[in-house]
């Protein structure tokens, strides 16, 4: 069944943000707004929580918790204002940087109780989010640093100078890119994790968080 819209009005809050999309547009091409107000008028989140074991070792009980709590619904079910839909998943595959939780497109890793809520209330306003984009190593000490192990032929680099950069691939499906930063013999680096797309020539950057 089809059901018609004869009249639809923004609520003075998404009229203001409507307004800011259009205002993007040049004035002979306010039409092509179309697409982000759709985006703006149907937005719902899909909240999906991984709890499969390193994601429960690292607390995604308590996510889940805070998520029920923040939405007051239980997972499997849909908020009052049908916003927000939220499920318990297995693996996301990103578990090195647990617990993990996505939210339609976009992968939101190394969650805290704080940072969860502070993600659905952003996401409940409408402002505009920031995805942790970068992930810092630092040295031998950090469990998650490449280098944890020690000095060995795939590590060496990040015993380097600061300025290299070198690429894994993960889950054999992503091309990880990383900044060697500290001094030589001391293994550390950034894991860039996400981009903003800002011309249509690297709009086809693909990877877990981007
Ligand atoms: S266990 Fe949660 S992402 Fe793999």
């Amino acid at each position: 069944m089809t059901t018609k819209i004869t009249n639809f009005t923004f609520d003075k809050k998404h009229s203001k943000l409507a307004a800011d999309i259009i205002k993007k547009y040049p004035a002979e091409g306010k039409r092509s707004a179309i697409l982000p107000l759709l985006d703006l008028a149907q937005r719902k989140y899909h909240i999906q929580i991984c709890t499969t074991t390193p994601c429960w070792l690292r607390g995604s009980d308590e996510i889940v918790k805070a998520c029920e709590q923040t939405l007051k619904i239980k997972c499997g079910e849909v908020s009052s204002d049908k916003k927000f839909s939220l499920v318990e998943i297995e693996c996301l595959g990103a578990c090195v940087n647990a617990p993990v939780v996505q939210i339609n497109d976009d992968y939101f890793e190394d969650l805290t109780n704080e940072s969860i809520v502070e993600i659905i209330n952003k996401m409940k306003d409408r402002k505009k989010l920031l995805l942790p984009k970068r992930k810092a190593m630092i040295g031998q000490d950090d469990p998650a640093c490449h280098a944890a192990r020690g000095r060995t032929k795939r590590t060496d680099i990040m015993f380097g100078s600061a300025g290299f950069s070198y690429v894994y691939l993960i889950y054999g499906m992503y091309y990880c890119l990383n900044f060697v930063t500290e001094i030589e013999g001391f293994p550390a680096a950034v894991l860039i994790r996400g981009t903003h797309v800002i011309s249509p020539e690297n709009q086809y950057l693909n990877g877990p968080v981007i």
